[in-house]
């Protein structure tokens, strides 16, 4: 079965940390726009630079543009049949987009899992967020320390703080996510691919049950 799933949540549920897995599992192609907003803007190119402007002050990315980078990253051939969208669709509009571009393909998404984590445990998880220059892993200062101090475990890349995780933004994220990134859940509801995530456990737990919940569809 050629698994194309969207890894849903609030910002700081787990996404990132769980696709890391999810991909490597599956053999699935990654697909972050936020990862790639953050890699355009460190390799100085335009796109990069318009991306973090809103990122930045914690807004989202202007629909026309996020859809055309997903579009294009579609198109290629590693995206053919498997992928995991993190962080895509973040608003209906966005939703209706990758319809589009999945039935002009006559294809579809295999499952939507939404990562479900309340808004104390997503603060304390920003804030002590470090992520890896290099290969953009995800730590945490308590509850995923690196073995070596501000050093990637993987890759041995300089860690760093997201500068969309001061609280400021933070904030203006989490009501951004209520407003207009929420109202998706019932988007796909009804459609039978929608599976909630209890995001409250650990690493390993929640890993657990979205595996389980893919192999219902398997
Ligand atoms: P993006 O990079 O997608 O950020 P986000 O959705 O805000 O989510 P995060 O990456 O902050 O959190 P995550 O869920 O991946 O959590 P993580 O695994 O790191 O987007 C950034 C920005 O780009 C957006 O704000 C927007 O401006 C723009 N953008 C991106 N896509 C867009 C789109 N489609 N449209 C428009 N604009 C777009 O975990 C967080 C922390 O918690 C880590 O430190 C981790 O170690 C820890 N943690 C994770 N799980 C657990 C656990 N089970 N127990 C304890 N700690 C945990
Ligand atoms: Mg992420």
């Amino acid at each position: 079965m050629f698994l194309k799933i969207l890894l849903m949540g609030p910002p700081g549920a787990g996404k990132g940390s769980q696709s890391a897995r999810l991909v490597e599992d599956y053999a699935l192609t990654n697909i972050s726009t936020g990862q790639m907003f953050r890699e355009a803007y460190r390799r100085g190119e335009p796109l990069g630079e318009k991306a973090m402007a809103y990122i930045k002050k914690g807004e989202l990315v202007a629909d026309d543009i996020t859809n055309e980078v997903v579009r294009q990253r579609l198109m290629k051939k590693d995206a053919d049949r498997c992928f995991l969208l993190d962080g895509y669709p973040r608003t209906v509009e966005q939703a209706r987009a990758l319809d589009e571009m999945l039935e002009k393909r006559r294809s579809k998404l295999s499952a939507v899992i939404n990562i479900v984590v309340d808004k104390q445990a997503i603060l304390e998880r920003m804030v002590g967020r470090r992520v890896c220059r290099t290969c953009g892993l995800s730590y945490h200062l308590v509850f995923k320390p690196t073995k070596k101090p501000s050093m990637c475990d993987a890759c041995g890349g300089e860690l760093y703080q997201r500068n969309d995780d001061r609280p400021e933004s933070v904030r203006n994220r989490l009501d951004i996510y209520e407003k207009k990134t929420k109202p998706i859940i019932d988007y796909y509801h009804g459609r039978g691919i929608l599976k909630n995530i209890d995001g409250m456990q650990s690493f390993e737990n929640v890993y657990r049950d979205i595996r389980d919940a893919l192999e219902t569809l398997t």
